[in-house]
């Protein structure tokens, strides 16, 4: 979708596939050689459709930012194929959005000019990525926010404007890394609302990695559950819950179901010590 067709599709709540598709077919990550080497991941495969919305869940250090790191081209496999959009990955992809755990703005930077970083790097058209820009604001709720630098911002809004970065120049993925991690529940709740609400209206295709059981239900067509380090994929979930889906998902007796299946996998792992 070029930048004018997504503009209107976001102005008026239209509905269409902009995404990318990932598939990847037992990749490893190997850090480092010989004695020090260290195996980091998988194999693994996956197989994520353009417009899906998949969570990677599991224990702290399993993996998941280096499965991040692989999707994104910015660190090679050691071992396996991986395709975006049938293509073999060779180098950085640049049709990407991401959201690191922290949100990584540049403090002497307003909000604004953090996220038009995008358009500078790029060399894209100022005009259309300000009137994107704007729109986004508006969007992820940091109306009036345009000209505060970070530290003017609160937690949840400097999360909201990285994200804005990471989707102002239309990418047909958005890889997340754990993005809501340092939040209060209640501004997470809020945020993973407006995530979904703009992701209804975009469909890009978004790999989104968290610890929290809740907001991978709450966001996702799929859950891929991991192993313990190295990382493997154990478990693949089937969200099947209406969107949008509400604040309290409790309200859902299937979210319980969801929930009482990945805790049961962590506790077979052996994750938790109770
Ligand atoms: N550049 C690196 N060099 C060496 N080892 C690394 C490197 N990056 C990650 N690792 C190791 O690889 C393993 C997986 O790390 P990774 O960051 O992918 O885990 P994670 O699942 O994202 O963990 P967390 O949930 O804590 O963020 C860890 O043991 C980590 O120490
Ligand atoms: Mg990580």
């Amino acid at each position: 979708m070029n930048q004018v067709s997504m503009t209107s599709a976001l102005s008026t709540g239209q509905t269409s596939v902009a995404g990318a598709s990932i598939t990847a077919q037992a990749i490893t990550k190997t850090y480092g050689e010989g004695p020090a080497a260290f195996h980091a991941l998988g194999p693994i495969d996956l197989d994520i459709k353009p417009g899906e919305f998949v969570s990677l869940i599991g224990p702290s250090g399993c993996g998941k930012s280096t499965t991040l790191l692989l999707a994104s081209g910015l660190e090679p496999l050691s071992s396996g194929t991986l395709e975006v959009d049938g293509k073999p990955l060779t180098r950085p992809l640049s049709e990407v959005g991401i959201v690191f755990q922290d949100h990584l703005l540049l403090d002497f930077r307003t909000a604004l000019d953090n996220v038009m970083l995008q358009q500078e790097i790029r060399g894209l058209d100022k005009a259309v990525i300000r009137e994107r820009a704007d729109m986004l604001f508006d969007r992820l709720g940091l109306k009036g926010a345009q000209k505060k630098y970070p530290r003017q911002l609160s937690g949840g809004m400097r999360q909201r404007v990285s994200i804005a970065r990471a989707l102002v120049h239309d990418p047909s993925m958005l890889l997340m890394d754990e993005p809501f991690g340092a939040l209060d529940a209640i501004t997470r709740t809020q945020i993973r609302h407006d995530l979904e609400m703009l992701w209804l209206e975009t469909r890009k295709t978004v790999l989104f990695i968290t610890h929290s059981i809740e907001e991978a239900v709450g966001l996702s067509d799929r859950v891929l559950v991991m192993s313990t380090s190295p990382g493997r994929i154990i478990e693949e979930i089937k969200i099947d819950l209406p969107r949008p889906r509400p604040a309290h998902l409790g309200e859902y007796p299937e979210f319980s179901a969801y929930a009482e299946k990945i805790y049961s996998i962590f506790a077979k792992l052996g994750v938790y010590k109770f």
